[in-house]
């Protein structure tokens, strides 16, 4: 009973985060056969709340090109999970993989076998897990004024509940804008900020809550909303749109079912079975709502096996949550754009699909660095800045390249919050307000340079 449960569970939960690739030097082709492989990680579906008992992450520090090989391998085995595959600021891989209860004599023994250096950084993620701080109902509260707070990860309702609030508490400045439903019908909201004027004022989108686990993504955008509100005098000059969840159903399943759930949570079927999809003969649930987006779209390193954890969808936008966000920032066409996701503490430019420079490169750059300089100076954290392409691995379909090329953003940037993988996906509530405060100053460097911009038009 326990074996054949905990074999369920490990079905469940396979999934390569990220694809594997090398960023530089030689090597690619053989690593480009292993990515194939890892495309077909499954994230199958659970009637039952998933437990994560047992389950150790490990860091994984390969040296030569044979070691790389090996830990690219674990990929798609059973019982294992990439959290993490790239380089690092000094070039080294590196690699953090979730490791099952099941698997954890074999993959060490693999690791040790190959001389891999590698540490365990988390003994049991249930009790990491069990650690957060999850505020469960205190919507209520928040509704009847309560104030919110940053020391707790919040459940969907009171982060709408917050945004309402700070709508009604400033009515001159703030504004709640529902722009559709999610799969499962609940609504898309988006704050604005900004003081009412009569002269079009440039515009910032900011959003997050994309993968559903990347907790710290939304509690930053609650954060960034709570200082942006009292700096009028940003706020005569940009109007700023905040999304802190966008994809609202798989956050509420990431609370209730599975902590580490990251797709949306529509159904889908193989449209052309590959040979993994037809030995499963059920759906599977979710696309991955960074490969769903128009540009690109199929083209690079998402898959097409609706089990993946990076599923890219059967097409562009199919989607309601990637569908009406993409319809709002056209009508809206702002000067900057901001994905926050997590984790590892990236500051990232375009492209994703190509490894082509943007033509606004040098802009990006300049305004990158000035981003994570102001982040350096808040927190001491040092952010590695680039194009998602070389700084982690090409991916098509992403929300950043279709920002930057079709909707003609040219201030267009994803970060990958902290931490850098002390706790990864299940990071302590403590850090809320630190990664709120050095994002915050990041968003303003990025306002400062996109209203200039658009002074100068
Ligand atoms: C990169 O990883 C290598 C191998 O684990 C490590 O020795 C080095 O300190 C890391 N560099 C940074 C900047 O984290
Ligand atoms: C499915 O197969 C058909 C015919 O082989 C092909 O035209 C189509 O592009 C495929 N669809 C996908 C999603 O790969």
């Amino acid at each position: 009973m326990a074996f054949s449960r905990a074999t369920f569970l490990l079905a469940a939960l396979l999934a390569a985060l990220l694809v594997v690739t090398s960023v530089q030097g030689s090597g690619q082709d053989e690593d480009a056969l292993d990515r194939e492989s890892l495309q077909e990680d499954v994230s199958l579906d659970n009637d039952h709340a998933v437990s994560y008992k047992g389950y150790k992450l490990l860091s994984v520090a390969p040296v030569t090109k044979r070691q790389r090989k090996s830990v690219i391998r674990l990929a798609g085995k059973q019982g294992v999970q990439f959290w993490l595959a790239q380089r690092n600021a000094t070039g080294s891989f590196v690699a953090q993989i979730l490791v099952a209860p099941g698997a954890v004599a074999r993959v060490t023994r693999r690791l040790k076998d190959k001389g891999v250096n590698f540490k365990i950084v988390i003994q049991d993620l249930q009790n990491a897990i069990n650690n957060e701080v999850t505020s469960l109902r205190d919507t209520d509260a928040i509704e009847s004024g309560r104030p919110f707070v940053w020391d707790k990860f919040h459940r969907l309702s009171a982060i709408y509940a917050y945004m309402h609030q700070v709508a009604r508490q400033h009515p001159e400045l703030a504004e709640v804008k529902t722009i559709g439903k999610s799969t499962e019908g609940r609504d898309l909201l988006v704050l604005k900020l900004g003081r009412k004027s009569q002269s079009v004022k440039p515009a910032m989108w900011i959003d997050g809550g994309v993968h559903a686990r990347e907790w710290i993504s939304p509690a930053a955008v609650t954060y960034i909303i709570r200082e942006l509100q009292k700096d009028t005098g940003l706020l005569n000059k940009m109007d700023f749109y905040l999304m802190p969840v966008a994809n609202p159903d798989g956050y509420e399943y990431s609370h209730t079912k599975d902590r580490l759930w990251r797709k949306t949570r529509s159904m889908h079927r193989a449209a052309n079975a590959t040979k993994t999809a037809l030995k499963r003969s059920r759906p599977c649930y979710g696309v991955d709502a960074n490969r769903n987006w128009d540009s690109h779209w199929g083209q690079r390193a998402a898959s097409m096996d609706p089990c993946s954890n990076n599923y890219q969808g059967p097409h562009p936008f199919s989607e309601p949550e990637t569908k009406a966000a993409s319809e709002f920032i056209l009508r809206l066409a702002p000067v900057a754009y901001l994905s926050l996701h997590s984790y590892s503490q990236l500051w990232l430019m375009p492209w994703g699909h190509s490894d082509e420079p943007s033509r606004h490169d040098l802009q990006l750059r300049k305004v990158s660095l000035k981003a994570v300089e102001a982040i350096q100076d808040v927190s001491g954290h040092t952010y590695q800045t680039g194009s998602i392409n070389t700084v982690l691995y090409p991916i098509s379909g992403s929300s950043l390249d279709w920002a930057h090329e079709k909707a003609g953003i040219r201030y267009a940037f994803l970060v990958e919050l902290g931490d850098t993988g002390d706790y990864g996906f299940v990071l302590p509530a403590s850090e809320i307000e630190p990664t709120g405060k050095e994002m915050l100053a990041a968003v303003r460097e990025v306002a400062k340079a996109a209203i200039e911009d658009a002074k100068s038009k």
